[in-house]
């Protein structure tokens, strides 16, 4: 029995190197470069937070959260217009949850 505890915690390292190098990172704050990043789009800093409060409750109901930065800022528009209808969103839902991808995308660029 005694052989069991290095066992144990090298499966346990490698389930927590797996969480690391997966591609999640979880959705940015609305902060000031976020903010400054909107700014083409014409978003207030209210309208990007509801943006990013509808993006964390309602884009997990059927698969889980997609990464910021797995899309470009160009690809975001599409892909939430195609969602929109699955999440139930209003236009100005689905206006604020672009901005927000859009910008947030742009503020986490992938390495
Ligand atoms: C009612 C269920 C449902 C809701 C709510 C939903 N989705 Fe999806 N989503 C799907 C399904 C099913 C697929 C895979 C099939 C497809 O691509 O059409 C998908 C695929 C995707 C993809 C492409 C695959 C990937 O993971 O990169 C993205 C991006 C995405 N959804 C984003 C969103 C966003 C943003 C929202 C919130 C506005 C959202 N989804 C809400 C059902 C849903």
């Amino acid at each position: 029995m005694r052989h069991r505890a290095p066992v144990v915690m090298l499966v346990i390292s490698l389930l927590m190197g797996a969480c690391v190098t997966g591609d999640f990172a979880p959705p940015p704050a609305v902060s000031p470069s976020l903010i400054a990043s909107a700014w083409l789009d014409r978003l207030s800093a209210q309208e990007l937070s509801m943006g990013r409060e509808v993006f964390v409750s309602r884009c997990l109901e059927c698969h889980t959260l997609p990464s910021v930065r797995k899309y470009s800022r160009n690809e975001w528009p599409h892909l939430v217009a195609r969602m929109a209808g699955r999440a139930n969103l209003t236009t100005s839902d689905q206006r604020a949850v672009i901005g927000y991808l859009r910008a947030a995308s742009a503020t986490m660029k992938a390495p």
